[in-house]
């Protein structure tokens, strides 16, 4: 068959499966380039943030070839080319439980908190079903206990004078955050890995270089976001947070988002949605939809960590990131 012909069969079957954008998830970008009779040259997908329709029966104007390296452009080829390499490591956030909820209601119901004020009605800012509530539906403060922290710098000192578990004692460095004081989106990952502990800087390892690409791909650099976690000192071995470290660590990621007060929070893994929701559901319950925090919206996706593991979970990771850009696009133009 025709290379187009076999193209355009594809994105009709992607079209009739209710899908709006082009994501090459079960095609390499090699096989798209040999339909299209093309022999070199990288392929990148539309920048979310500015969505087209994969339905055109001209498929190659759905595809535009560039000249720069695929893994600046599209996060999506990184991920593949990664896979190849990817070592196997220990699990970590995976379905781990966090502390016990609060008041929240879960996403398998409508969001159940009512509206502080009765004549305002909670509707998502993007296209995804509200989630869990946490706080109140306005933004708020969230009032934790560190509100004598006045600024980042703040924080970070007291993170590294901080001696409430036992992780201090192991880690080389404190890893208490980086990035925007003003960052309009957070990312909240679990806790500092190896190279983190070495350089006292979050997500620099391999999950980190591809969070860097899963930013790009939205837009965003490093510079303009804030990246931090939930424990500000690394586990050894990278073994999971315990409840403990969690409830003594947490107060400083609460603080950074009263301070930073953001659109939107991205939390990356089991260990960063279940801790700010209040929530036991495991990753794949919790994604999918617009939670709040505080009256932020929150987006919960899969670690990049995971990603890098299981390649599965590449399209529906893709989907939340978008649906986090959208969310912010909004709130810029509300
Ligand atoms: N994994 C995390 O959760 N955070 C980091 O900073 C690095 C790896």
């Amino acid at each position: 068959m025709d290379a187009r012909e076999t193209l355009r069969r594809y994105l009709e079957q992607r079209r009739d499966m209710g899908e709006r954008e082009l994501v090459l998830d079960d095609l390499s970008v090699d096989d798209v380039m040999r339909m299209l009779g093309a022999s070199a040259g990288a392929v990148t997908a539309d920048p979310p943030a500015s969505p087209r329709a994969a339905s055109s029966p001209n498929a190659s104007s759905d595809i535009r070839t560039t000249d720069a390296p695929p893994d600046t452009a599209d996060w999506r080829s990184v991920l593949r080319s990664v896979d190849a390499e990817a070592a196997p490591r220990a699990p970590r956030a995976a379905d781990t439980p966090a502390p016990p909820p609060r008041t929240v209601s879960e996403p398998d119901e409508p969001a159940a908190t009512p509206p502080a004020n009765a004549e305002e009605e909670l509707v998502p800012t993007a296209d995804a079903p509200l989630g869990i509530i946490v706080g109140s539906t306005l933004r708020e403060t969230a009032h934790g206990p560190l509100s004598h922290l006045t600024s980042l710098d703040d924080v970070a000192r007291a993170v590294a004078a901080c001696t409430l578990c036992e992780l201090c004692k192991s880690a080389r460095n404190p890893v208490p955050g980086d990035g925007s004081p003003t960052a309009r989106l957070v990312c909240v990952g679990e806790a500092p890995g190896e190279s983190e502990d070495a350089t006292g800087r979050p997500f620099v390892g391999r999950a980190g270089q591809l969070l860097t690409k899963i930013l790009a791909a939205i837009q965003l650099t490093r510079e303009e976001v804030f990246i931090c976690n939930v424990l500000k000192h690394r586990p050894p071995g990278n073994r999971n947070p315990t409840p403990d470290e969690i409830a003594a660590c947490s107060p400083y990621l609460i603080r950074q988002l009263e301070l930073i007060r953001p659109s939107v929070i991205l939390a990356f893994g089991a260990f960063a949605a279940q801790t700010l929701l209040d929530s036991r559901q495991a990753i794949g319950k919790l994604r999918g939809f617009e939670h709040r925090y505080h009256g932020i919206p929150l987006v919960v996706t899969y670690h990049p960590a995971a990603l890098l593991r299981n390649p599965n979970w590449k399209r529906p990771a893709w989907d939340d990131v978008k649906l986090a850009r959208r969310i912010l696009d909004s709130a810029a133009n509300a």
